[in-house]
């Protein structure tokens, strides 16, 4: 059983902020166990490497094929706002308003449709990005600039070779920079970066922010809007437990109009229905950026697991994902572990990653023992509890850590 123990049974000294959250705290979070099955057969402690699924996702993968196989093409009628809807329940989480977020397959596919709208001749030309950052997002812009004649400018880790000081990514970004292209939480340290002051210095330069926001959503509020980021990309695998083949793209509205983005398809049409021939003519707001044929089966898979984030409601995520990281990153300091996540719990995102030394040997083993989580080359393991988790289970894959260090 996966009761929350009290503070005495795990000897977690006593912080005010980080309380362990009693059980009737979370009763209604801990009901919500039921609906991923996962969790009755492993300890499954990995939703920000591939969240668990949501059981509405085989349902709804049957109303998928069902409506394929009864009505054949007349589906598009369902499938095409169903996507649309979709869509505007990730920019729900993401706090963004409705029509202004189209689905793609992946991060890699909307960063290329957004990269697409700029060129990089003349002064303005820098991409402006971190070592920290994704290396599909990186590859992507080392060979676009490459063949654009652009300059990728990348911000170096800190000393501790896991940091990066926001200070010095603010100053990399001056009248050169078109894009700055950064991870609200990076993904191997849990680094939540402070994008106010990046957005702000963007924009004093005329420069425009792609935000990755892949590890943050479901796990931390991510407010597009207010923050007035310009481009936000992501996937549905990780904390908004909606499985492979979705990525997302939302556009700030009052720029969208003016971007021309030529990685294009037949949905960016403004009709696309009318099948014209001859040049775009660009779609209103964000459906520009939809591109071709929308992966239907993905979108279907994926709205139980939104929805399940949409209505526990992101502040009560945040708030649950802190009181169970924050012991654990504590007792993982009190075992002698080295935690390679920032201490304080605000300033990092839903997971926390631990080398307990030979993470690779314990990472095979622990995945032998049930307890799903996954390692990162020079990192270590990652460990990422969701609202469903408990203390108990964030406590017993560091109990299993520990007996395998010891050889048991
Ligand atoms: C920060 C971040 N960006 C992007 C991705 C994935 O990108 P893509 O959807 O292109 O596979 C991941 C992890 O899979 C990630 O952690």
């Amino acid at each position: 059983m996966h009761d929350v123990p009290s503070r005495a049974q795990h000897d977690v000294p006593s912080r005010a902020q980080h309380d362990v959250p009693s059980r009737a705290q979370h009763d209604d979070l801990l009901a919500r166990r039921a609906d991923y099955p996962i969790l009755e057969r492993s300890t499954y402690l990995i939703n920000n490497s591939l969240g668990a699924m949501h059981r509405g996702t085989r349902e709804r993968l049957t109303d998928y094929a069902d409506l394929w196989d009864s009505v054949g093409v007349v589906a598009w009628e369902t499938w095409f706002p169903e996507v649309r809807r979709v869509a505007d329940l990730v920019g729900t989480a993401l706090g963004a308003p409705a029509g202004t977020t189209v689905m793609r397959a992946s991060v890699a596919d909307a960063v290329a449709s957004v990269a697409s709208c700029f060129g990089y001749d003349g002064s303005r030309n820098r991409v402006v990005t971190t070592a920290a950052d994704w290396p599909g997002t990186h590859y992507f812009w080392t060979a676009e600039l490459q063949r654009l004649g652009g300059e990728l400018v990348v911000v170096p880790f800190d000393d501790d070779g896991l940091t990066i000081d926001t200070d010095r990514l603010v100053d990399a970004i001056d009248d050169r920079t078109r894009i700055v292209s950064v991870s609200l939480v990076q993904f191997r340290t849990s680094a939540l970066l402070d994008i106010a002051p990046v957005v702000a210095k963007a924009h004093a330069h005329g420069a425009v922010v792609l935000l990755d926001a892949y590890q943050g959503a479901g796990a931390v509020p991510v407010n597009v809007a207010a923050h007035e980021v310009d481009f936000c990309v992501g996937g549905s695998v990780k904390f908004l437990c909606g499985g492979p083949g979705n990525g997302w793209l939302y556009v700030r509205p009052d720029l969208v109009d003016s971007l021309q983005p030529t990685a294009v398809g037949w949905i960016s049409h403004e009709t696309p229905f009318a099948f014209d021939w001859g040049p775009i003519r660009y779609a209103e707001g964000a459906m520009r950026f939809a591109g071709g044929t929308p992966n239907v089966p993905a979108a279907y898979a994926a709205a139980p697991g939104y929805q399940a984030v949409v209505d526990v409601g992101i502040e009560r995520i945040r708030e649950r994902s802190m009181s169970l990281t924050q012991p654990l990153l504590e007792s993982a300091l009190e075992r002698g572990f080295t935690v390679r996540s920032p201490h304080a719990a605000e300033r990092r995102g839903g997971h926390i990653t631990i080398d307990p030394g030979d993470a690779e040997r314990v990472h095979h083993e622990l995945i032998a023992r049930k307890f799903v989580v996954d390692y990162r080359p020079g990192t270590g393991i990652r460990i990422a509890p969701h609202f469903f988790n408990t203390h108990d289970e964030c406590m017993a894959v560091l109990d299993e850590m520990e007996k395998i260090r010891a050889g048991h």
